[in-house]
């Protein structure tokens, strides 16, 4: 939530950061805003919406100085405005300041600063922070960079409770931002002669590859040729700076006409990079991990922990791990985990979902298991990211940066990779038997040409022709049973995500428990049909909304079993493997939810009022 952006150089600096904010733009859109250190004072531009207001309505290109810091904002405190657009200044206009993340206490210190004479112009929560900034600095009397300025930033940093990413510009230095983070992400690019901030790798990947990922209270002071760190304490530390993999062509559209649409024809490359070199000799390697079958054995629960499509992903592991490993899988919405004292012994392992790796929620539900003992597995696409950093052990999906705020080729990688996982379980237990496993590392194996199949033309025009057809409805269920239910989950958030139009999953076999009231003539009802041994109930419950008047579509792989032209629409996908048929289920759904989208004219990358990566709790 929020995008954060820096340069220090010798370039201009506001062509670098308007072009930041454009790719952080996922992270909110409510207003953005730029702050540059001209001569003799910090020259400030906001603009509600769009980074593309900010850009052509605010006369930004007469700004020449070559410091400066961006936000992009998802409001929290205080409505979209101009006044409650970042940055902030204080009182005084010396200090500017953006700010991703939410400070709990802002009131206590709104009304502390007010009694000492302060006055707030914003209803945000980060006012606080350049007057508490200032009211430091004056207080200390000193002026010097380090005991001065840091210093005011740190004592500031000590009263202020909650999570954020933080950059500060001062006045009186000039070719200089200072940045803090706590438990909001903020990484720093080295140049030659420059230097760049922002919230995450891909928005400033482009002008370097070598990276410092901050840690939570640690602070940096950057100049134009030099970036030094700091603990709280003003104790300086030296911090080796990490060379990323990335392509930087990897954060660009590549002449799709949408992000989404460019992940979504991404994933055979996403899948494929996630296998890597895994398999080896018909065995599934986890080099990384130090898991033992002794330990295996010992535990009584597993937890996978995540939020939405992550979730998601975390529901068809659980089908899998329970079935091949035999150890029970309980999967829970880390908002949820957080708050309900679940039962975490050491006997209990904890696997943590996250594509950013930056999830608030997730987060602390990865620090309360930890602290309760349980032993605890990241599976992230970010490398370093912050969940990655707090967990005992990490893994990773290699889709490359996934910039559309809907999730797409990051789920099917989570889906991949956690069946890898249950591959690699199931060996050290032994129970599963090798030709079982084998059967479903071919399956595996088989999964990017098969997704590319259902890439293919025609599929796209059936569901062209598809989103024709219903874009205009006001409500839609997804159903299936089993695998397909979780799958369907997934389907019906793609679609409420990017069209706007309510839609509802739910197990089949449930419909006649309350939802299938709410059918009649004209609601569409998609159903996935995977499971050759579900089929015939599934098919029965797809007889009952049509008895009622509903628009069909069907998506499966189990045409034998079903009377292709009893339904409105049927699309095809290949067989594969119950286990992981989601990765190719999913597919359609994320068309159709892309197509419906466009038909309705609605920016698919950037739904209203998400975030890619949700920071705040
Ligand atoms: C937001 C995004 C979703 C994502 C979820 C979890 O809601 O819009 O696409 O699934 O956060 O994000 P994470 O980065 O933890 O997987």
């Amino acid at each position: 939530m929020c995008g954060i952006v820096g340069y220090v150089g010798e370039k201009k600096a506001t062509p670098i950061l308007i072009n930041g904010l454009l790719r952080l733009e996922y992270r909110g859109y409510d207003s953005a805003g730029i702050a540059v250190l001209e001569k003799d004072h910090i020259d400030v531009r906001k603009d509600i919406g769009r980074v593309k207001n900010l850009q052509e309505n605010n006369h930004v290109e007469e700004l020449s100085g070559t410091t400066g810091i961006a936000h992009t904002r998802w409001a929290t405190h205080g409505k979209p405005s101009k006044e409650n657009s970042h940055p902030h200044l204080d009182n005084s206009k010396n200090f500017a300041v953006v700010h991703n993340g939410i400070i709990e206490n802002y009131s206590e210190l709104r009304e502390f600063l007010t009694k000492q004479g302060y006055t707030f112009y914003s209803q945000t929560d980060t006012e606080v922070i350049p007057n508490l900034i200032h009211y430091y600095y004056h207080k200390n009397g000193d002026t010097s960079l380090v005991n001065g300025f840091l210093r005011a930033v740190t004592d500031t940093c000590k009263v202020l409770k909650g999570s954020y990413a933080i950059e500060v510009l001062n006045k009186d230095f000039p070719n200089t931002v200072i940045v803090v983070r706590k438990d909001s992400p903020l990484v720093i690019a080295k140049g030659d002669k420059e230097n760049y901030i922002a919230s995450d790798i891909p928005a400033i990947l482009s002008y370097s590859k070598d990276f410092y990922l901050l840690e939570d209270n640690e602070f940096a002071i950057i100049t134009t040729d030099e970036i030094h760190f700091y603990d709280a304490d003003l104790h300086e530390h030296e911090k080796h700076v990490k060379s990323i993999e990335w392509d930087a062509s990897a954060s660009e559209k590549d002449g799709y006409e949408d992000y989404m649409l460019k992940e979504i024809f991404e994933q055979p490359k996403a899948i494929r990079e996630t296998i890597g070199t895994r398999f080896q000799d018909y065995i599934c390697r986890f080099e990384e991990l130090p898991f033992t079958k002794e330990y295996l054995q010992s535990l009584t629960q597993i937890y996978i922990v995540a939020c939405g499509t992550a979730m998601h992903a975390g529901l068809v592991a659980k089908n899998m791990i329970e079935k091949l490993c035999h150890i029970p899988v309980t999967v829970d919405i880390a908002s949820e985990f957080r708050y309900r004292n679940p039962l975490i012994t050491s006997h209990t392992l904890c696997i943590y979902i996250s594509q950013s790796g930056e999830t608030a929620d997730t987060i602390a539900a990865l620090k309360l298991a930890k602290a309760q003992g349980a032993k605890t597995l990241a599976i992230s696409n970010v490398i370093g990211s912050s969940i990655t950093r707090e967990a005992d052990y990490s893994i990773y999906t290699h889709a490359g940066p996934e910039i559309a705020v809907a999730s797409t080729k990051a789920y099917t990688a989570q889906v991949t990779l956690l069946s890898l996982l249950g591959i690699y379980f199931a060996q050290l237990l032994e129970t599963s038997t090798k030709e079982d496993l084998s059967v479903l590392q071919n399956a595996i194996l088989a999964l990017p040409n098969q997704i590319a199949e259902v890439l293919k033309e025609e599929n796209l025009h059936i569901l062209q022709n598809i989103a024709k057809k219903i874009y205009q409805e006001k409500d839609m269920f997804f159903l299936g049973r089993g695998v397909d239910y979780c799958v369907a989950l997934e389907g019906s958030l793609k679609l409420k995500e990017i069209s706007y139009i309510h839609s509802e999953a739910y197990a089949a076999g449930e419909l006649k428990h309350g939802p299938i009231a709410l059918i009649e003539s004209g609601v569409t009802v998609i159903s996935i049909l995977t499971d050759k041994a579900l089929t015939p109930k599934t098919v029965s419950n797809i007889q009952e909304v049509i008895t009622r008047g509903a628009k069909t579509v069907v998506i499966t792989n189990d045409e034998e079993n079903i009377d292709m032209n009893h339904y409105d629409f049927v699309v095809t996908i290949p067989k594969t493997s119950s286990y992981v048929s989601p990765i190719l289920s999913v597919i359609p759904m994320q068309l159709l939810s892309y197509y419906i989208a466009k038909e309705k004219g609605l920016d698919v990358d950037k739904p209203r009022n998400l975030a890619k990566s949700v920071t705040v709790e």
